[in-house]
């Protein structure tokens, strides 16, 4: 599947360092193949965006890069060092390099803001009060929400559910940031929000984004890369610019947001018969 655009954005990313790397990943769940031999190379201070539709295997990916899930086989890198094999208590001191924002925020709603953002500080570092109090303060800077520490999780809206959710997930200055579907349940100025936050982290931090989203003006905006899963590996991987000039009918509907052939001719079936 290789086309010109893959091999373009791999030349203008020679001189980048590799932050992760996964070598032929596949990983079934009984019959179920969701990847199916997936390469990819994450370059640092760079932007990807999974597309693809709804049970493609986006989340699964994402879990794979951060090691939340192992592959059945192939090998997964962080920094040139093979991750797929260590033990829960090897992957301890790397996790903190991660910053997961999860598809449902998942918030503890027990905590206030501030002490969702400060439970991984003082999860992973011997910070004393004080200190853990400043980092939040500054994580909520950073997210446009100066001053949230004492509301609780049920009290926000869902784009401010976000944000926070994203202040935990950088909390301990990740150098990968992964969103999974940030702006599905939002409406347009809210997930332009959020969109325009991970620009900014990308731009103030120089963290290396991965976002998963069906949101094409979301992808377009955010994107240096896009990578298009479909039924287990990608079909399309090139920039925004190039994913218009890419004739695939399977890449085409995604982007156009159109029915595909088949589904089209079981609908009129139905209302025909
Ligand atoms: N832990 C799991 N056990 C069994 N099946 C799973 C598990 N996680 C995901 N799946 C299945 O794998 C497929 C891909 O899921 P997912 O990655 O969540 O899709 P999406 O692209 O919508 O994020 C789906 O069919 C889903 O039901
Ligand atoms: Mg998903």
């Amino acid at each position: 599947m290789i086309d010109q655009a893959k091999q373009s954005v791999a030349a203008a990313n020679h001189d980048h360092v590799a932050v992760i790397e996964l070598i032929d990943v596949h990983k079934r769940f009984d019959d179920l193949v969701v990847l199916n031999g997936v390469n990819l190379t994450l370059e640092s201070g760079q932007t990807t965006v999974i597309i693809g539709e709804s049970g493609a295997g986006k989340s699964v990916l994402l879990k794979h890069i951060v090691r939340l899930l192992k592959p059945d086989s192939g090998a997964i890198h962080f920094r040139g060092r093979r991750i797929d094999q260590l033990s829960e208590r090897e992957l301890a001191a790397i996790r903190p390099q991660f910053g997961f924002l999860f598809q449902l925020s998942a918030l503890f709603d027990s905590l206030t803001v501030g002490q969702n953002i400060a439970f991984p500080i003082a999860q992973h570092t011997k910070r004393k009060r004080r200190e853990i109090d400043k980092i939040v303060a500054e994580k909520l800077a950073m997210v446009g929400l100066d001053g949230f520490e004492d509301q609780w999780p049920s009290e926000l809206s869902g784009g401010q559910k976000k944000r926070v959710a994203l202040a935990r997930a950088i909390a301990l200055d990740p150098e990968l940031i992964l969103y999974d579907e940030p702006t599905t349940g939002l409406d347009p100025p809210r997930a332009d929000e959020i969109n325009e936050l991970i620009l900014k982290l990308q731009r103030e931090l120089s963290v290396t984004s991965v976002v998963v989203t069906h949101d094409m003006a979301s992808a377009r905006k955010v994107a240096n890369r896009i990578v298009m899963l479909y039924e287990g590996d990608f079909i399309f991987d090139g920039t925004p610019e190039s994913i218009d000039q890419c004739n695939d009918p399977r890449v085409r509907c995604f982007v156009e947001g159109r029915c595909s052939d088949d589904m089209l001719r079981t609908l009129k079936e139905k209302a025909s018969s």
